[in-house]
């Protein structure tokens, strides 16, 4: 990675912002429902923390939309971390301002504060210069350790990064390598699985991987629309009408790169997205008029599990069916358990497809699951994410 990290800067005594994505699910209580990304975060904190800089954290949640809003507060996430981490977080009630200044001011050496949500401040998604200012100068340096939060030029992720010297926290430089090694020097076999919804959501990542990888498979509501565009009759399958030209062109440019395409042979079909309807596995050119596909059968599993098991490297991202509902999560389950079981270096881009692997069970068998949703598919699309151009290089 070309990009410093905060092992390339001395941050002993300093003031450090760190912009971290906290942006985690609560529960009804208003609980951390799902701390993944809290504890993603802990290795940076704690070097800071060990390297006695005075940790000043900042992060979104959710999208209160420029106001103060408790539904929207990071106290829970400081109560989380402070769990994790073994030590005092001081919740700060504001961003930017007299009480964060003098929060800081109090700050000892390897102490750690956390601000209140950023974006109570509708200047942080426009990243409002002066905004950015008053969150600089909080501090001496930033580190930016929020992946999930890259591809959004924020103040908080890019704006502060233009005032005070900005370098990668290791959480970030770990995505970074590993997304970046695979787009740029994969072993091969290199195969990528896409799947969800839509092809229109995908087609950044499928036109940038298509000049990388040896095997593009494709799975999921998605699928329908290239199955379409091969002349399939899908009953009444989700599908983009419109994308059907544009899934032909797709299907040509893999054949003109040499690059295997796979596509489902058979689906999981049933009269509605319902679990409790009628529903059989059907070849892929045999979806009954009045049917829908909802996951891909058993016979692409095997055939989609073997090319994964083959392989050396391994990008996933996007379920195979409609893994919410029992019935209709065994493609997305078997491809979670194929990666689980291959020698390659497996990359699981965010989203669903990491909320798949732990329902699977697998999640400790994945080289890397992201951290990003959206940041991690720009990354796969191969764009710039403005947080990380922002940062300092080596
Ligand atoms: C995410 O959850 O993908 C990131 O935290 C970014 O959130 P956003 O889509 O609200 O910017």
């Amino acid at each position: 990675m070309n990009k410093k990290t905060v092992r390339d800067i001395d941050v002993n005594g300093k003031r450090v912002l760190v912009r971290v994505d906290f942006n985690v699910p609560l529960d009804k209580e208003g609980n951390v429902a799902d701390d993944t990304r809290i504890r993603a975060a802990l290795p940076t904190i704690r070097y800071l923390v060990e390297n006695r800089a005075r940790v000043i954290l900042a992060s979104h949640l959710g999208r209160p939309k420029g106001a103060f809003n408790d539904r929207y507060s990071l106290k829970p996430v400081a109560r989380r971390l402070e769990e994790l981490l073994g030590r005092e977080v001081i919740m700060v009630e504001d961003v930017v301002g007299e009480i964060p200044r003098q929060a800081v001011a109090g700050l000892g050496e390897g102490q750690v504060m956390m601000l209140e949500n950023v974006r109570f401040y509708a200047e942080e998604e426009k990243n409002d210069e002066k905004f950015a200012r008053a969150l600089a100068e909080l501090a001496d340096i930033f580190v930016n350790d929020a992946f999930g939060a890259a591809h959004r030029a924020h103040a908080s992720t890019e704006g502060v990064a233009r005032i005070i010297p900005g370098v990668a926290g290791f959480l970030m430089e770990k995505e970074i390598e590993m997304l970046g090694r695979a787009l740029s020097s994969p072993d091969r076999p290199f195969v990528a699985i896409i799947g969800g919804a839509k092809v229109s959501d995908k087609i950044g990542v499928i036109g940038n991987l298509l000049g990388k990888v040896d095997t593009l498979i494709i799975g999921g509501g998605m699928a329908n629309t290239f199955l379409k565009a091969k002349g399939l009759d899908m009953g009444k399958s989700l599908l983009e009408g419109d994308k059907v030209d544009l899934a032909r062109e797709l299907m040509d440019r893999a054949a003109a790169a040499g690059v295997k395409f796979m596509l489902p042979v058979d689906l999981v079909v049933s009269r509605a997205a319902d679990p409790e309807a009628e529903r059989r596995v059907v070849p892929a050119d045999r979806v009954p008029e009045e049917w829908m596909a909802l996951d891909i059968g058993p016979e692409s599993a095997g055939m989609f599990g073997k090319a994964i098991r083959e392989a050396r490297t391994v990008v996933w991202n996007g379920p195979m069916g409609v893994f919410e509902m029992a019935p209709f999560a065994g493609g997305t389950f078997s491809v979670a358990r194929s990666l689980a079981e291959s020698g390659a270096v497996t990359i699981v881009g965010g989203g669903d497809s990491a909320a798949a692997v732990e329902k699977a069970g697998v999640a400790g068998r994945i080289s890397h699951i992201s951290t990003g949703g959206g940041a991690s598919l720009e990354f796969l699309e191969g764009r710039q994410l403005p947080g990380i151009v922002a940062l300092q290089d080596k």
